[in-house]
């Protein structure tokens, strides 16, 4: 795992979001609660997901913090958003993860951030389902798309709204707020500042790896995350 694994000490971390195979090889260093987690899982791919999830996780702030991976301590934040308890003294890192198909994303961040990833496939009603979640606009935009690109576009948005909803950490109960209050477009844009309850984020959304929609949200417009393919 590259410098995700090195001891030493990172000074700073502008904002760094990774993206990995669910398959991919990871430390082990799962706390025994996690592992209780891990091994409730019925489906092999869901264990991969969330086992995957957790190292990238503990590796990083790990890295960050300069002590063990397994050292790492978590607790909730709003509507039981996951944080890291920061060793005495220090600023916590934000983080957050998300995983669908085949892939696991995990972002770290000076401010708060969200991310997203979501499988593109067609088995779902979108547009039922955009008429809960998406603006007039945009369910308007949704309708009048051809049939076959539908999909990539509901999924693209999805992404957008739900990397908000988390970085803020609204949970579900901030979807149906989110929807009124907001209209991004369709397609969204690639890179751009949204208002929030009066507050400033930036809304990335990333280009489509393997049929896999990405977007990541961050509480400080100025700050660029890195993205690297582990
Ligand atoms: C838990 C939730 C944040 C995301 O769930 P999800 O999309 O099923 O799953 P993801 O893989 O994207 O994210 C799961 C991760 O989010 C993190 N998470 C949990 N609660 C969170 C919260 N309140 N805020 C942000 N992140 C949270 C966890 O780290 C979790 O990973 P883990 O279980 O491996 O620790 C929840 O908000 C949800 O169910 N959202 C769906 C809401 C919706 O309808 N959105 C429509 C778009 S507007």
């Amino acid at each position: 795992m590259r410098a995700l694994c090195s001891r030493s000490r990172m000074t700073s971390m502008i904002a760094t979001v990774l993206l990995a195979d669910a398959a991919m090889a990871v430390p082990d260093c799962l706390s025994d609660d996690e592992r209780v987690r891990a091994a409730r899982f019925r489906h092999d791919l869901d264990r991969r997901r969330f086992t995957v999830g957790r190292s990238l996780v503990r590796t990083t702030l790990a890295a960050h913090y300069g002590c063990q991976p397994s050292a790492i301590r978590f607790r909730t934040g709003r509507n039981d958003k996951p944080e890291v308890e920061p060793p005495a003294g220090m600023p916590p890192l934000h983080f957050n993860v998300s995983h669908s198909g085949d892939l696991v994303l995990a972002g770290f961040a000076p401010c708060e951030i969200g991310v997203d990833v979501e499988q593109v496939r067609d088995s779902v009603d979108l547009c039922n389902v955009a008429t809960e979640v998406f603006s007039t606009n945009e369910q308007r935009a949704l309708t009048l798309t051809p049939e076959a690109e539908r999909a990539p576009l509901f999924f693209r948005l999805w992404t957008c709204r739900e990397a908000l909803l988390k970085a803020s950490g609204a949970g579900l109960s901030g979807c149906s707020r989110l929807r009124d209050e907001l209209d991004l477009g369709l397609p969204p844009a690639d890179d751009q500042v949204v208002i929030v309850d009066g507050r400033a984020w930036r809304l990335m959304s990333l280009p489509f790896v393997a049929d896999h929609a990405l977007a990541v949200a961050l509480g400080d417009p100025d700050v660029t995350p890195d993205v690297i393919f582990l």
